[in-house]
């Protein structure tokens, strides 16, 4: 979400979306970007877009470069402009700098609070809550011969998971789609709104935090210090959206995504039914053929280089993850959906300071998702008669719903 997305996020997706508004993208299209990346990659691989006044970048090399070199392109610098929005009240303005929108030192200081709730090794203790989870979101569609693997898995199954981390409400979750939806979606106005409301929710939660701590994530943050300060108020509240956002429209793409794939190859079902240690390379092909995250956005810190095109202090640029891994020149034959490439370096999760910190997450509860489904389902098809409806939004990649109809094993 990836906004990824806390409020800060949603002006990447304004751009975003404003930019395709700009070429008239068709739906089919926006699910297909691939061939026009493809174009892009070889022809201008360095794009400057006058109406947007932003620099698209396709090649995986540059791509790589722009995310490791944050004292060039910074993530704060993006957000600062946003902080001068005339819409937004101060403490909305101060809340727009979240982990995702700090440049270092700050960064590292406010990812060092979170990281060890992150590990693969502490996201590895949640193995049996998101075993069971998936087992009840199936034990209610299993009779029935499908299901919408988007409203009956794929949504639910991040949010219960991030919502139990927090320590919110897991009850909450559809008010929590209307806005994630609504911060992602290219309407301004709905997604200033939607981030009011989930600021006035969380702080009714941390308000309950303050007085009686309990054993999550809220109560971790407001006790946690940076020499000797607590985090402030608009900061506590952009963490809390910040995680419950960017893990949900993300994991549920990934999911989701992973039956675009296999609705092509249906035969890697029984591969990996066969093997089961395929399913985390799997895993790994549809971050990299489908990702759930198309775009990131830095801003030009002090004057530089991309390619053969100079680019001043104070431009946006705007890194495409999406092509990135579909360039030939890393990825051979890179078009072609692969579960047993190797490598398989794709830049799905980001790259560097800022990398994806969700990532063991995403993983772990995508892996247990699809292992249980070919466990327990079998001939798992799309329903093709109905037509695929691209998410609403430029930068994060999926479907609205993925109908498919199954076999009980
Ligand atoms: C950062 C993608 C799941 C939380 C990022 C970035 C990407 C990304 C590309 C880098 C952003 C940048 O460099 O500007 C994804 C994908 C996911 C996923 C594809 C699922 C398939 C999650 C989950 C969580 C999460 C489950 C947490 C619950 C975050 C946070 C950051 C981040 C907090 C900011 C890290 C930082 O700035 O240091 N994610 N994400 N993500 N992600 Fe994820």
């Amino acid at each position: 979400s990836e906004k990824h997305l806390d409020e800060t996020l949603r002006e990447e997706v304004v751009e975003h979306r404003a930019v395709e508004d700009s070429r008239r993208i068709e739906p089919a299209d926006v699910l297909n970007p691939f061939p026009r990346y493809r174009k892009m990659r070889e022809e201008h691989p360095v794009n400057y877009n006058e109406e947007e006044k932003l620099w698209v970048v396709f090649r995986y090399d540059d791509v790589l470069r722009i995310v490791n070199d944050y004292n060039t392109f910074s993530s704060e610098r993006v957000f600062a402009r946003r902080r001068q929005d005339e819409q937004l009240t101060e403490e909305e303005r101060e809340a727009a700098r979240s982990l995702l929108s700090t440049d270092p030192p700050r960064h590292k200081q406010l990812r060092n609070l979170i990281s060890q709730a992150f590990t693969p090794r502490s996201i590895a203790q949640l193995t049996p809550r998101i075993t069971e989870i998936v087992n009840e979101r199936l034990d209610l569609v299993i009779d029935q011969g499908r299901m919408d693997v988007v409203s009956d898995l794929s949504y639910p199954l991040p949010v219960i998971v991030i919502s139990e981390m927090l320590g919110i409400p897991t009850s909450d979750r559809d008010q929590f789609k209307r806005w994630s939806d609504a911060i992602v979606s290219p309407h301004e106005e709905e997604a200033i709104q939607a981030s009011r409301e989930m600021r006035s929710y969380f702080k009714g939660i941390i308000d309950q935090r303050r007085k009686q701590p309990k054993n999550d994530l809220i109560s971790d943050l407001i006790a946690s210090q940076i020499d000797g300060q607590h985090l402030t108020e608009p900061e506590l509240l952009s963490f809390c959206i910040l995680l419950l956002v960017a893990g949900n429209e993300t994991t549920t793409n990934l999911i989701g995504n992973a039956f675009l794939c296999f609705d092509e190859q249906p035969e890697v079902m029984d591969q990996m039914r066969a093997d089961q240690s395929l399913i985390p390379l799997a895993i790994e092909e549809v971050l990299r053929y489908r990702s759930p995250v198309q775009l990131l956005v830095r801003a030009v810190a002090k004057d530089t280089q991309i390619g053969d095109q100079a680019i001043q202090a104070g431009e946006v640029v705007v890194p495409c993850l999406g092509s990135a891994n579909r360039d030939e020149a890393q990825f051979p034959h890179s078009d072609v959906f692969d579960i047993s490439r190797t490598p398989n370096r794709h830049v799905a999760f980001g790259h560097g300071i800022h990398f994806c910190i969700g990532a063991p997450l995403a993983r772990i509860e995508t892996k247990i998702a699809l292992t249980i489904m070919l466990e327990r389902l079998t001939n798992i098809r799309r329903v093709r008669e109905i037509e695929l409806e691209p998410i609403k939004s430029t930068f994060v990649y999926g479907v609205k719903h993925l109908p498919v109809t199954f076999k009980r094993a």
